[in-house]
């Protein structure tokens, strides 16, 4: 044959393979989410995500300081609270020195250099386990702006460095960049979940913080797992709110997603590689049915190739280890 162009020649060896590697993942592309729970010295591992565990603080400390030797420097804290501990307005939330709060603060203690995300919604709180008020089986909007933007001035003080609003709810970003102002948090960050789907891959992080609505499911606020164009309004609503990054959620099923908010905004674009993702690829790899190293950095690069700048990932910890070997 004679081939002028024969793309293998850039696949002939490790070194030229590597030499023209487009997307590159480093620990420091990773946000490892990490489950709190109360007590002293306790680990459980949370049953659909094998590997991954709820600590109480003290433990939590170690986890952190480990993922810190291993390179992963920012972190999401989602508490799992007693059901005792829930109520309608989410109370808790505010607590000074409830479990979430007095955890950032004793994180930003103990690790001043790292950067603690929080999550902005009311559904780890909720009696309800929803992500916003409920009246008669409505979720309220504009009420809840209130009760959220009283949640992120509370974590603003307790040190959190970036607020996570995952709630759904419209004008929330805006509402809590001027609570934040306000409260004289103007460094203080915001990664709106602006594209968050209403998806089934949410399971096993509902099973780790006890979290499950208990009626109803979350359309009403979660986008419909159809829409693309909707992203963009969203999007767009969360840019002039005041958003400094913007998130994808899920991501392996909405990598078109992630690409069409890189191409139409130029903040950040962070991505969360789900619960539901962290599961699929632990159950298959489990049954001996794909190479779960491998399916996990691919899935990894997936989603950096498709254009997220930062990804949420419980797999973190695992990449990290992969990545640093290979040095
Ligand atoms: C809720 C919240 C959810 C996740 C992060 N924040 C669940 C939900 O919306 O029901 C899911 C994360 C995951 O599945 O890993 N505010």
């Amino acid at each position: 044959m004679n081939l002028i162009r024969r793309p293998r020649r850039n696949r002939a060896s490790a070194v030229i393979r590597d030499m023209v590697q487009e997307t590159r993942l480093t620990p420091h592309d990773f946000i490892l989410p990490i489950f709190v729970m109360e007590g002293q010295n306790l680990r459980t591992e949370v049953a659909s995500m094998p590997g991954i565990y709820r600590h109480s603080p003290d433990l939590l400390m170690d986890e952190i300081a480990e993922c810190v030797d291993l390179g992963i420097r920012a972190f999401d804290l989602f508490p799992n609270l007693p059901e005792a501990k829930k109520d309608k307005y989410a109370t808790e939330s505010t607590n000074p020195d409830g479990l979430y709060l007095s955890t950032i603060r004793a994180i930003k203690d103990r690790f001043p250099e790292v950067c603690i995300m929080t999550d902005v919604a009311m559904d780890p709180y909720s009696s309800d386990g929803h992500d916003g008020l409920v009246e008669n089986g409505q979720i309220l909007n504009d009420p809840t702006l209130e009760i959220l933007a009283k949640m992120a001035v509370a974590q603003a003080e307790a040190g959190a460095d970036i607020l996570g609003p995952s709630d759904m709810m419209d004008g929330r970003v805006g509402y809590i960049r001027s609570a934040l102002d306000a409260a004289g948090y103007t460094n203080v960050g915001i990664m709106s979940y602006a594209a968050k789907y209403a998806s089934a891959f949410y399971g096993p992080f509902r099973d780790a913080l006890d979290s499950a609505p208990k009626f109803g499911d979350k359309k009403t606020y979660q986008m419909n797992p159809a829409n693309s164009r909707e992203a963009l309004i969203e999007a767009e609503l969360d840019v002039q709110e005041g958003a400094d990054m913007l998130m994808v959620k899920p991501a392996l099923a909405y990598l078109d997603i992630i690409k069409l908010l890189r191409e139409n905004v130029n903040l950040p674009i962070t991505a969360y590689n789900v619960s539901g993702e962290y599961a699929m690829i632990k159950a298959a790899a489990r049954n001996g049915w794909l190479d779960g190293d491998r399916a996990m950095m691919e899935t990894l690069l997936s989603i950096k190739r498709a254009g997220a700048d930062v990804i949420l990932t419980y797999f973190a910890k695992e990449a990290a280890k992969q990545l640093n070997s290979r040095q």
